[in-house]
């Protein structure tokens, strides 16, 4: 049978600092994706998805199994939007930027509008950038686990807003953790997947 494994972070626990603690990643990396990650692999024993990619099993299960995987995929693609504040690019490359720009009039207002369905998003979610299936640029907030390749759409950008993601730093706080959010995107690799 597969085993999936805990993806490696891609920077220091520490890394993020100051806009989210080493101790909240050291939680929400090593304690909550990792618990994705084991229950993925005892709730897919003994089923179909037995030896299914990551994707199959997020496409295709439901209930625990669904959940449990889709959590897997969303953690590693939330850590791979982000970057030490040092290191990032303050927007996207052209083309996605001149995207923003059509679709929000401009990227303060992009980041504004992306802001408030973040904050708005009831509850345990996740708030995303995605291409449609027109090929436009929207901003979509899912519950749960939910991910929007379950709706043909693909992701760019996203932050979590379950309150694991933030308590520790901002405690209810949610827009406190968004506004700190903006500092650590990783344009680059949010501009590639354009
Ligand atoms: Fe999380």
């Amino acid at each position: 049978m597969k085993t999936f494994e805990l993806p490696p972070l891609p920077y220091a626990l520490n890394a993020l600092e100051p806009f989210i603690s080493e101790k909240t990643l050291s939680f929400h990396y090593g304690k909550h994706h990792k618990a994705y990650v084991d229950n993925l692999n005892k709730l897919k024993e003994g089923t179909e998805f037995e030896d299914a990619s990551l994707e199959v099993i997020m496409l295709n299960a439901g209930g625990g199994l669904f959940n449990n995987a889709a959590q897997v995929w969303n953690h590693t693609f939330y850590w791979n939007c982000m970057k030490p504040a040092a290191e990032v690019n303050n927007e996207p490359a052209t083309e996605l930027l001149e995207a923003i720009v059509k679709k929000w009039g401009s990227f303060e207002k992009f980041k504004e509008a992306f802001s408030v369905a973040a904050a708005g998003n009831f509850g345990s979610g996740w708030t995303w950038l995605v291409t449609n299936e027109k090929d436009e640029l929207e901003i979509v907030s899912t519950s749960n686990a939910d991910n929007p390749l379950r709706n043909d759409k693909e992701p760019l950008l996203v932050i979590d807003v379950w309150e694991h993601a933030y308590y520790l730093d901002r405690q209810n706080a949610r827009p406190n953790y968004i506004a700190d959010f903006w500092n650590i995107v990783d344009w680059e690799a949010v501009s590639a997947r354009y």
